[in-house]
């Protein structure tokens, strides 16, 4: 049914959507945050992109600091020193990463997250564009249907983001050695590369632990905790950690770009790494 309206012509929500004619009563700049998300998300979007089939400038072979956008760097293209896993594939033509094993699951993990969905059906859906502002759309089905349906398989994509956050850590630890061009010996070693390694593993691990679905897989299905004392101090563990999701989910975000970009300028010869232990 189409009723007028003083407005001009009105259609009635969807069942089960509020029944909002104006388009908001907000007074406050409620346009602000997903402004700064999409901003923010298509930054993100585009460098790792960029990055990720550049090519080129993604390891230090001195300090053994391989970006996390190439790990694990499992091509014939790869530098054989920064494949740590050994070489899969042949040669892969421009468009496919080297890291083809890990990068597809990573972005369906951040892509299906709970507060990144959250984010960009705001940002980029106005589905709604904020608390109490009126969406465009006439039509809503949630995640009931596919594709959105599709969502549901985070928890799946969380396992393989704890295999790929292990392998993070391994070549954080890596890069706590030093090797000398001249003699090819390798010895321990610390530069403001293998610190921030490190920072980006510990956000990656906030990141990860804090999972909605983390939460679930250790605390959910119980019917007493008290009969799961173990279990139950985990999930506490985790829940206190979920309530900052939002801020580890943006934390990795700027950890990630800054971990790249910094063994991008090292590796290129563009900054000389800032040895602290040689
Ligand atoms: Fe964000 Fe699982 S809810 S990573």
């Amino acid at each position: 049914m189409t009723t007028t309206h003083d407005s001009g012509t009105y259609r009635p929500p969807a069942p089960g959507r509020p029944d909002i004619r104006q388009r908001t009563l907000r007074t406050d700049r409620w346009w602000l945050p997903p402004l700064a998300n999409a901003l923010g998300l298509a930054t993100f979007v585009v460098y790792a992109t960029i990055r990720s089939l550049w090519g080129a400038a993604y390891y230090v072979e001195e300090y053994h600091y391989l970006s996390p956008f190439y790990s694990p760097c499992v091509t014939a293209s790869c530098v054989p020193e920064a494949s740590h896993l050994g070489q899969w594939f042949p040669a892969l033509p421009w468009f496919l990463p080297y890291a083809l094993v890990s990068l597809p699951f990573l972005l369906l993990f951040r892509l299906t997250c709970y507060y990144y969905r959250k984010s960009y059906y705001r940002a980029f859906w106005s589905s709604p564009p904020a608390c109490a502002v009126a969406e465009p759309h006439t039509k809503y089905t949630g995640e009931t249907r596919f594709p959105l349906i599709l969502q549901n398989a985070h928890r799946y994509f969380f396992y393989v983001a704890g295999l790929i956050s292990i392998l993070n850590t391994y070549d954080m630890v890596l890069a706590f050695q030093s090797t000398d061009p001249a003699t090819g010996q390798t010895s321990f070693g610390i530069g403001l590369g293998t610190i921030i390694l490190l920072i980006n593993v510990i956000g990656l691990w906030l990141y990860t632990l804090s999972c909605h679905s983390c939460r679930h897989i250790t605390g959910g299905r119980l019917k007493h905790f008290s009969k799961h004392p173990v279990r139950y101090r985990i999930w506490t563990g985790v829940s206190k950690l979920n309530t900052r999701h939002m801020l580890f989910a943006w934390i990795t975000i700027a950890t990630l770009i800054l971990t790249d970009l910094y063994i991008m300028l090292v590796s290129s010869g563009t900054i000389s790494d800032l040895r602290i232990v040689n």
